[in-house]
C-alpha cells in the first residue's frame, strides 16, 4: 500500500479579483520510504498542493475536489462532515505522522522558548517518554543534525543561532517523533550554497536511517537531483510530468521539463554550457488556459495545444507526461 495517495486534487482560492485555480487535477502516489521532489517555478502550485493535503490552506482556500489516503486512511476534507472535526483531526494527525520543514525556520521556532523546550515538549505530548528520556533524545538529535556542543546549545534561544543552524534545529524537532513523512518546502532557499548542501545531506542521511518518506518542494532541480527517487514537475497548477530521477534528467518528455533542465548548471560538465531561462511568464490562474498550461511559452506548441488539455501518456512504467506531442491522436500542425 502506498504511504500517500492523492486522487484528482483541485484547490481554489476566493479573492476579490475572482477564483484562483491554484491546483488542478493533481494525482500521485508516494511509497513508504520514498523521496519525491515537487519542482516548478514560483506560483506553479507546489506549496498549496501540499497544504491542501495536510489541511493547512489559508481561510480563503478550499479543496474543491480530491481524495487523499495516508497509510490507507481517508484524510480528505470531504470525509468529514464539519470543518471543525477535520481541523482537529488534522492537527493531531500532523503531530503524529509527519514533520514539516519550511523555508524560514522562524515560522516554526518560537523565539521566546529555549531549544530544549521546543524539542522536549512535542516528545512529551506525542510519546510516553519521561522528561529525562526526552532530553536524552533531544541531545542525541541535535548531535545528529550537526549542532556542536549540544549540552550547552540546548539551553540557548533561536536568536543565538545562525540561519543554517536554526534549520538544523527545525530538522531535529521534525525528527523527534519518527515521522512517516517529512515534508520540506524550500528548506534551503534562504541558505547559502555550502550550508544548503549540508542541510540536504542531513535530510538525506536521516531519510535513509529512519526510512521516512520525504516530499521535497523546490524550484531548483539541482536540489532534488541527489535526494529524490522520483520527481514531479508542476506547471500552472498541474503536474505535467512525473518519473524517476533518471526519467526526468535523462529522458525528459515535456517541453517545460526540458526547459528547466536547460536552466541548471551541470557540475559534471566542464564546458559550462550556457544556461537559457525559459522565455515568457506563467499563466494567469484566475483565468487558466483551457488547453495545455504551457502552450504560450512552448516552442513546440501545435494548434491543438491551445484548445484541448493533453491527457496523461504513460511513457514507461511510472513515467507519465501530459503533452500532445506524445499523443498519436494529435494532428501535427
Ligand atoms: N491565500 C491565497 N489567496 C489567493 N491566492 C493564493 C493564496 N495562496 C496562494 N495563492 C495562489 O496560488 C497559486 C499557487 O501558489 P503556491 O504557493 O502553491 O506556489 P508555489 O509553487 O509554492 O510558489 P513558490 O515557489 O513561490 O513558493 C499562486 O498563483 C498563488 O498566488
Ligand atoms: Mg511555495
Amino acid at each position: 500500500m502506498a504511504l500517500l495517495e492523492v486522487n484528482n486534487l483541485k484547490t481554489v482560492f476566493k479573492t476579490d479579483a475572482g477564483t484562483v485555480q491554484a491546483v488542478r487535477n493533481v494525482s500521485f502516489k508516494l511509497e513508504q520510504g520514498e523521496a519525491l521532489g515537487i519542482v516548478g517555478e514560483s506560483g506553479s502550485g507546489k506549496s498549496q498542493m501540499m497544504y491542501s493535503i495536510i489541511g493547512l490552506l489559508a481561510e480563503n482556500g478550499k479543496v474543491e475536489e480530491g481524495q487523499f489516503f495516508f497509510d490507507g486512511q481517508d484524510i480528505s476534507p470531504s470525509n468529514f462532515t464539519h470543518k471543525k472535526d477535520y481541523d482537529n483531526f488534522m492537527r493531531q494527525f500532523r503531530g503524529n505522522s509527519m514533520a514539516m520543514i519550511f523555508q524560514d525556520p522562524m515560522t516554526f521556532l518560537n523565539p521566546v522558548l529555549k531549544i530544549e523546550t521546543q524539542l522536549v515538549e512535542p516528545m512529551l505530548n506525542h510519546t510516553d517518554m519521561t522528561r529525562e528520556q526526552a532530553k536524552e533524545k533531544a541531545l542525541e538529535l541535535l548531535k545528529k543534525v550537526g549542532i556542536p556542543s549540544p549540552e550547552k546549545r540546548i539551553n540557548q534561544y533561536p536568536f543565538e543561532f545562525s540561519g543554517g543552524m536554526r534549520q538544523r534545529i527545525v530538522i531535529a524537532i521534525a525528527l523527534a517523533n519518527n515521522p512517516k513523512l517529512i515534508i520540506a518546502d524550500e528548506p534551503t532557499t534562504a541558505l547559502d550554497v555550502t550550508i544548503q548542501a549540508q542541510v540536504l545531506e542531513i535530510i538525506d542521511d536521516l531519510k535513509k536511517e529512519s526510512n521516512s518518506a520525504v516530499i521535497m518542494i523546490t524550484h531548483d532541480l539541482g536540489v532534488v537531483a541527489k535526494l529524490c527517487d522520483r520527481i514531479a514537475i508542476m506547471y500552472g497548477g498541474k503536474i505535467v510530468e512525473i518519473g524517476t530521477d533518471k526519467d526526468i534528467f535523462y529522458n525528459p518528455k515535456h517541453p517545460y521539463t526540458e526547459g528547466l533542465l536547460r536552466c541548471i548548471a551541470n557540475p559534471e560538465d566542464d564546458n559550462e554550457k550556457t544556461l537559457t531561462p525559459i522565455a515568457g511568464s506563467p499563466p494567469d490562474l484566475l483565468n487558466p488556459p483551457k488547453g495545455c498550461p504551457f502552450v504560450d511559452r512552448c516552442e513546440k506548441a501545435m494548434r491543438i495545444c491551445k484548445d484541448f488539455a493533453p491527457e496523461v501518456t504513460e511513457v514507461s512504467e511510472g513515467h507519465q507526461c501530459s503533452c500532445w506531442l506524445l499523443d498519436k491522436r494529435a494532428v501535427r500542425e
